[in-house]
């Protein structure tokens, strides 16, 4: 590195403003500038002192010689062509999910990533939560036993959200559902089948040709794992959730019934005692512990709501005290400082974000097909 501190810029200010203070109190930070096409919404960031600068447009960003790093949170349809621009300036490049909506964008994607050299990542929110941590743990301290099957979700209401959304297939945005999976299995997904099920507005159909407010897919992973994963996105009356449900041979971990709620934990009791049918298991509401010790201390604020307590961070520090997506977002944000400054890939690179992003993509074409097996490319 030609420095020890990075320069970014983050684009996008609406989900992407919650990554913006994150960035400005990181130690490894030395500036963080911002870019929206929305000029007030950007000033707003410099007058409240939370960033260091604005830029009057995408191509002025991208020509800042001093920028190291550009973490793009902007509407779906631009993800994949402003990440190939973003790596042809010679940035390192993070992007909110999903990577692309196509497979030819993740293609074009992955020659921009090899040819520039730099850093992609993939900013999954669902793979730095309090409990996502807890199931790897889980899974290496062999409480869970092996992995037996595994179930993702991903329960949405998009009425009224920007035009974009309107009829987008559910699972071209399977990843937080999927994203776990890959994550756990420590493998990747080779095949989908899939199907779509319900019926939408026409209004909603017409827009991506895309007539299910429901899909549900089934993935088979290199490893010979299998697991399922549904989306919905409108029309479904199901409170939020964005749910992981891990089933071992001893243990398994499932997420509460809405997003706020607790995780299970269920164990079953090994017995001797061959007169009587079955095991009996035993199932506990989880805490989840907060993993903020890996983090540098003044990003621990971020791994919780407004009630951070310097004095008593063990106290705050717990699950329903908030926290951008279960604490993910200053995890996220130290991964991809880390990997550049430390010259290594990040945990979620360019192959891991393909490989959830185009298992969605390839549901999406065998819901069509109906459930017709399509087999993930490898990028
Ligand atoms: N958990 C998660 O990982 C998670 C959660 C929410 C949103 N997202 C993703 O984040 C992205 C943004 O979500 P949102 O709800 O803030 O979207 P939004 O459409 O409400 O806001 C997008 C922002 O980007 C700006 N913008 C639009 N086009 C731009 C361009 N070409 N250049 C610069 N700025 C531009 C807009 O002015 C707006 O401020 C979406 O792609 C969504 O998929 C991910």
């Amino acid at each position: 590195m030609k420095h020890d501190k990075l320069n970014i810029a983050v684009v996008g200010l609406r989900f992407g403003g919650a990554f913006v203070p994150i960035y400005h109190v990181h130690p490894q930070v030395a500036s963080v500038k911002v870019f929206d096409l929305n000029g007030e919404l950007a000033r707003s960031f410099a007058e409240r002192g939370l960033c260091d600068g604005v830029y009057s447009s995408f191509d002025d960003m991208l020509s800042d010689a001093e920028l190291d790093a550009v973490h793009l949170v902007t509407p779906i349809p631009d993800h994949a062509r402003q990440a190939v621009a973003v790596l042809q300036a010679g940035k390192h490049c993070a992007s909110t999910v999903p990577m692309a909506t196509s497979l030819q964008d993740i293609r074009e994607l992955a020659r921009a990533v090899r040819v520039s050299g730099k850093n992609y990542m993939m900013m999954e929110t669902t793979l730095y939560t309090y409990q996502y941590f807890y199931v790897q743990n889980m899974i290496s301290s062999g409480e869970l036993g092996c992995i037996q099957f595994m179930r993702g979700s991903h329960y949405q209401d998009m009425s009224f959200w920007p035009d974009y959304w309107m009829g987008l297939p559910p699972m071209w945005y399977g990843t937080h559902a999927i994203g776990p999976m890959v994550g756990l299995s420590g493998s990747r997904i080779r095949r989908v089948h899939a199907f779509g099920s319900g019926t939408m507005d026409p209004d909603l159909v017409r827009r991506y040709g895309n007539p299910y407010p429901v899909e549900t897919a089934i993935f088979a992973f290199d490893n010979g794992m299998k697991a399922e994963a549904t989306r919905s996105l409108f029309e479904c009356a199901r409170v939020y959730q964005e749910g992981l449900f891990v089933y071992g041979s001893k243990a398994c971990f499932e997420w509460g019934f809405s997003d706020g709620d607790k995780p299970y934990v269920t164990r079953l009791i090994p017995s001797e005692d061959s007169s009587r049918r079955g095991l009996d298991a035993k199932t506990e509401v989880m805490d989840m512990p907060n993993l903020y010790q890996s983090l540098p201390e003044p990003l621990w604020p971020f791994t919780v709501g407004g009630n951070f307590d310097p004095l008593r961070p063990n106290e705050t520090l717990k699950i329903g005290a908030g926290g951008g997506h279960h604490g993910s977002h200053p995890h996220l944000v130290h991964e991809f400082v880390m990997s550049i400054l430390e010259e290594r890939k990040p945990a979620v690179d360019f192959q891991m974000g393909a490989n959830i992003t185009a298992a969605g993509i390839c549901a999406h074409m065998s819901a069509i097909a109906d459930g017709q097996e399509i087999v993930v490319p490898e990028f």
